[in-house]
């Protein structure tokens, strides 16, 4: 077993004993979603910081807590805040609570995240589903890992499971919310783009800029696990257009509540 897929296993391991059961879905949400886990029955609150190998987020409004629970018979755990790679972790550091879900059984993956949009025409507190992405980091979770023997050699043809978008689509029209649909591009960060990188984006097909998610992902398909993603456009790029971290935090804010409405309707379609 390589290192990392050893500290995978520690946690799994902790997260087991502090759960005493399994997971069936991880739900991996930025700051300002937590309302998310309201919607569990039996729900347990841990701090991150008791597991090994999860590094403490170090961003202002990125707390970092799990909360466990069920909605119906599904086991769901819900991670709250996240660290990503601008702030000094590696990619492996970043997905191990993506591996550790998964050694624990997760056969499904919810992720949101909060980005900035690249269509001209969208508006800050759209909602996009992720239809595909481009990992622009630079690396990969996967970075010296080898199973079974080898490099781990993962499928991505379909990163984002093409029942969970449609499924997405639905509770949110049930629900009054209009979805976009997209490609979010991962950046490592945590300078925003520039106008040259903008129009660099646009041309590589992206209609979301963000600093997270495509390790997550690539971790979760490595796992065999159906993946869901949403963003919240926070921001718009334009000319001239500034963006801010407390732009990105007070529109997040602002859609969280339809958010979470549309994360826990799709929880529960998953679980009935
Ligand atoms: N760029 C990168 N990450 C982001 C943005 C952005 O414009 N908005 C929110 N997260």
């Amino acid at each position: 077993m390589t290192t990392s897929d050893a500290a995978a296993a520690a946690t799994a391991a902790a997260l087991h004993h502090a759960l005493g059961d399994e997971v069936d879905v991880l739900v991996t949400l930025g700051s300002g979603l937590s309302g998310v886990a309201d919607v569990l029955t039996d729900a347990v609150s841990l701090p991150t910081t008791i597991l090994p190998g999860i590094p403490a987020s170090t961003v202002p409004g990125h707390t970092s807590t799990l909360r466990y629970g069920r909605i119906g018979s599904l086991r769901v755990l819900t991670q709250v805040g996240r660290v990503h790679l601008y702030e000094g972790h590696t990619g492996a550091d970043v997905t191990r609570m993506v591996d550790a879900a998964a050694l624990l059984g997760a056969h499904t993956f919810l992720v949101t995240n909060a980005a900035g949009g690249l269509e001209p025409s969208w508006t800050p507190g759209d909602v996009m589903v992720l239809r595909d992405h481009l990992n622009l980091t630079g690396t990969t979770p996967l970075l010296g890992v080898v199973r079974d023997g080898g490099p781990v050699f993962v499928d991505m043809a379909e990163p984002y499971d093409h029942e969970l978008r449609a499924l997405a689509h639905r509770v949110a029209a049930d629900t009054g919310l209009s979805l976009r649909e997209g490609v979010y591009a991962g950046l490592l960060g945590p300078a925003y783009e520039t106008p040259a990188e903008v129009a660099m984006l646009r041309t590589l097909g992206a209609t979301a800029v963000g600093m997270s998610t495509v390790l997550e992902v690539v971790a979760a398909r490595s796992h065999g696990l159906d993946v869901l993603g949403l963003s919240t456009i926070t921001n718009v790029h334009g000319d001239g257009v500034e963006t801010t971290h407390a732009e990105v935090i007070e529109v997040g804010a602002r859609v969280a509540a339809d958010v979470t409405r549309l994360v826990a309707g799709i929880l529960r379609d998953i679980a009935a």
